[in-house]
């Protein structure tokens, strides 16, 4: 089969498709013809060996996919040649095939396409466990959602209004502050202007936001303790910016603040039972048109550097797929 592979660290313009053998398949395993692959910023760091997770060589890269069951192991019952998934797969799915765990493997749901089932597996489950089970956002209540035109930032801000929260979404520039409002967000704001914070204050009345769901860190994170309510939540989802703040605690005393962390993929070891209820809401929500994975480009698997480019650039907004 075709895949990208990785036996060395390498830049992302050094990744080619080669020719290797086929994975094999193993009790409680399936084996996906991939339609397409989710792009992640993890991605870029795990081909350079800058990811806390280093797999030995050679690997295939590549975290999540949709696609068509082709084989199934032998004490696998619950699925069947021809069905359509979507799955984490961990590693492995830059490639025209792929082993993955039948327990990470849901089937689409009806209407969805491959490219938003390959979008769907690590943005959607997050956003969901922050704004659900960690926050829990409730309906009326100000949201104000960081990078609100990136992959997590979408799903919580559909997410959000399906709660029935008032959503407030940042970004950092025009074309992303119209994804924001077109994703269903009440207010966008550019955190790249010096007085966004004033803005949360004036769109909320001068209460603030009742959760705010961070995935930037650094400088917003700083700046969204000013605007944040009495008795708010701050969501500690990741730190796209690069640097990890240092949140002075008493700042969390004034305002009788929680911060609140979410690590959606140890919930695999820590609460597995999660899972599976976070997926089958997640569906109930997609078919009532509540939630739906905006993808920015779909690019051939040849051109995974081009896709991680763009990701890797801030120029995309969703989601970036690849398609075998
Ligand atoms: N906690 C969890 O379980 C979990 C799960 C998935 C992802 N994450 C983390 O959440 C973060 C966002 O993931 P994602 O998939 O949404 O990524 P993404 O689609 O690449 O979006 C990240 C957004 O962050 C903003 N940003 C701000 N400063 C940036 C910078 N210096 N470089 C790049 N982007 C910057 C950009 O939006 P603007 O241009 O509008 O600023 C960008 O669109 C990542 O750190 C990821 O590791 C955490």
């Amino acid at each position: 089969m075709r895949a990208v592979v990785v036996d060395r660290w390498m830049e992302p313009p050094e990744l080619a498709v080669r020719e290797v053998p086929d994975p094999v398949i193993g009790p409680g395993m399936l084996r996906v013809t991939v339609r397409a692959a989710g792009c992640n910023f993890f991605d870029i760091l795990m081909v350079k060996g800058q990811y806390q997770m280093r797999p030995p060589f050679p690997f295939v890269p590549g975290a999540e996919l949709a696609g068509v069951v082709s084989e199934v192991g032998p004490d696998v019952t619950d699925f069947a040649p021809g069905d359509q998934v979507m799955a984490s797969a961990g590693l492995g799915a830059f490639a025209e095939q792929a082993v993955v765990p039948a327990r990470a493997a849901y089937r689409l749901p009806e209407g969805m396409s491959f490219e938003a089932g390959a979008a769907f597996p690590i943005v959607y489950p997050t956003s969901y466990a922050a704004l659900v089970f960690r926050a829990p956002v409730k309906a009326g209540e100000w949201l104000l959602v960081h990078a609100a035109a990136g992959g997590v930032g979408i799903a919580a801000v559909q997410i959000g209004k399906a709660l029935g929260a008032r959503v407030i979404g940042t970004a950092g520039s025009a074309d992303k502050l119209d994804v924001v409002r077109r994703v269903g967000a009440d207010v966008a704001i550019d955190y790249r202007d010096g007085d966004w914070v004033e803005r949360v204050k004036e769109a909320t009345g001068g209460h603030g936001a009742d959760v705010i769901y961070d995935s930037v860190g650094g400088e917003v994170t700083d700046a969204s303790l000013k605007c944040i309510a009495w008795n708010g939540k701050l969501l500690v989802i990741g730190f796209a910016s690069g640097r990890i703040p240092e949140v002075k605690l008493n700042r969390v005393l004034l305002k009788n603040i929680s911060l609140v962390g979410l690590h959606w993929g140890a919930h695999a070891m820590h609460e597995p039972a999660r899972i599976d209820e976070t997926f089958r809401a997640l569906f109930g929500l997609y078919a009532q048109g509540a939630v739906e994975p905006v993808i920015y480009r779909r690019y051939p698997l040849e051109q995974l550097p081009a896709a991680l480019e763009a990701l890797g650039s801030r120029r995309s907004y969703g989601k970036v797929v690849v398609a075998p």
